[in-house]
């Protein structure tokens, strides 16, 4: 039996060191969720990297070993591998390029060869334990090269490859001088996923003008292979959000939010610390709200959670400093004793604050520059079981293609993110039902073990064509 081996960067729990030991709790993250009943079955096996440095050959050994009886196994990487590949040519070359942000991508020869061989070593790690017949399934976009490091060892396993970022248009990706090894890296696997169509269709467009391969519908034939390309928008475990409301925490939760802002509708912003998220212009946004409207001061608050990322990269620093900057001179400008313009959270919270929240917010309001999906979008959505709340969407998030309720707004637009939220702040109880009923109708159907199985299947399917092909 075929075992399923997933690869990401990182494996999904968090590490920490107490007393001379390190520790691990699993975390929650999206991908885990939608994995864990494969993750259970057989021998299967997660492999990535556990978060942080660990130095020592005996901490390392010791972590191996617990991790096996997780189905886990780690690959470490050392601080001037975190330095290269994942803060270097991950996080400053390839993040910002294929989200658009070209003047923030760093082309470094020397970032991009350390790019080449830590995906070497996440390969070296993988044939220490897999076996030719398993089925990888390897994520994102630090391990692009992965796919065809695999095919070339195992050229009859079964691959797959998803990218949870955007892939942009070719006029974007043809900027890398290392784009054909990148897409000749991706085009190992026998099946690549992307969020929409949108990407599916740049993809294809970049494979026929930089390496000169023709598609029909979708399908790749290389050499004696065929590798499938298509659409699989991730979904969220829609249960766990829409059951959340029935936590004794999140309900204790939700009475101190009401009780503190019983005068004030709550305007949700939740994000990773990253420019991709248009942080920054959503509070110029709602400076220019409060100033349109000043009969909305002491009415409405703005709640701005800032979830810690990559702190050693220059870009995330500058933009910290500017967050900080932004939100102390707007509640400069209009708070009162009584009353403050914009709560901040620089921190991750836990999941019964964060449903509470979701729970609680009037209006979420999600707009990023670009993203390749967006899922606090479908996880505030699914929370809101009373039918009651507007989520104001950026039409550049991959979400956008799904919740087309929502109400869109053009993340360079100030003037217009401010009118979207006196729409919102506007719109009739019984229109924030319908538009919520359905985008929940969508999110339900369509939750993140469906995501999973579907693109398991998917690999299924283009190994039993590549065998046929044989
Ligand atoms: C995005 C990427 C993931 C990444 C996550 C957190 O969602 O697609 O691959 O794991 O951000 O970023 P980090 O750099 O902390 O892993």
């Amino acid at each position: 039996m075929s075992r399923l081996i997933t690869i990401s960067n990182r494996l999904p729990i968090s590490l920490v060191r107490r007393d001379e030991r390190y520790e691990y709790t699993p975390s929650a993250g999206g991908l885990a969720t939608g994995l864990k009943s494969f993750h259970g079955q057989n021998d299967n096996l997660w492999i990535g990297w556990p978060g942080m440095e660990i130095g020592q050959e005996e901490d390392q050994r010791e972590i191996t070993d617990r991790m096996k009886k997780d189905k886990m196994h780690p690959v470490f990487l050392t601080e001037s591998d975190i330095e290269d590949f994942y803060e270097g040519f991950s996080n400053k070359t390839l993040w910002p390029l294929f989200h658009y942000f070209n003047l923030f991508t760093d082309y470094s020869p020397y970032t991009w060869e350390r790019y080449v061989e830590v995906n070497q070593k996440f390969a070296d790690e993988i044939f220490k334990v897999a076996r030719p017949d398993d089925v990888f399934w390897v994520h994102d976009y630090q391990l692009m090269l992965l796919p065809a490091l695999i095919r070339e060892r195992f050229p009859h396993a079964t691959i797959g490859f998803f990218l949870h970022i955007p892939f942009p248009s070719y006029e974007m990706f043809r900027s890398l001088p290392w784009r054909r090894e990148l897409l000749n890296g991706m085009l190992g696997a026998d099946l690549i996923g992307f969020h929409t169509y949108d990407y599916v269709r740049h993809f294809l467009s970049a494979v026929k003008r930089i390496l000169d391969v023709d598609h029909s519908l979708g399908r790749i034939k290389l050499g004696d292979r065929v590798i499938d390309v298509d659409s699989f928008p991730m979904g969220i475990d829609y249960k766990k959000f829409a059951n959340s409301i029935h936590n004794p925490t999140t309900i204790r939760e939700v009475v101190k939010f009401r009780n503190n802002f019983n005068h004030e509708k709550i305007i949700l912003s939740i994000d990773r610390l990253d420019y991709s998220k248009g942080i920054y212009q959503r509070l110029e946004a709602y400076d220019t709200f409060l100033s349109d409207h000043p009969e909305y001061q002491k009415k409405v608050a703005l709640i701005t959670v800032v979830v810690p990322s990559r702190g050693n990269v220059d870009q995330y620093q500058k933009l910290k400093v500017q967050l900080d900057e932004a939100i102390g001179r707007i509640n400069g400008k209009y708070s009162t004793p009584e009353w403050t313009a914009i709560h901040y959270y620089y921190r991750s919270l836990p999941f019964e604050t964060l449903t509470a929240l979701y729970y609680c917010a009037d209006i979420a309001l999600i707009t990023p520059f670009r993203d390749g999906m967006n899922l606090i979008a479908k996880e505030y959505v699914a929370t809101k079981t009373d039918q009651q709340g507007v989520l104001i969407l950026s039409e550049m998030a991959g979400a956008a293609k799904e919740l087309t309720e929502a109400l869109f707004i053009n993340p360079n637009d100030i003037q217009g993110i401010s009118d979207a939220l006196h729409d919102a702040l506007n719109m009739p109880s019984e229109e924030q039902r319908t538009r919520m009923q359905e985008m929940q109708s969508k999110v339900e159907r369509y939750d993140v073990k469906n995501w999973a199985e579907l693109f398991i299947d998917r690999m299924y399917e283009a190994r039993s064509l590549n065998t046929r092909r044989r």
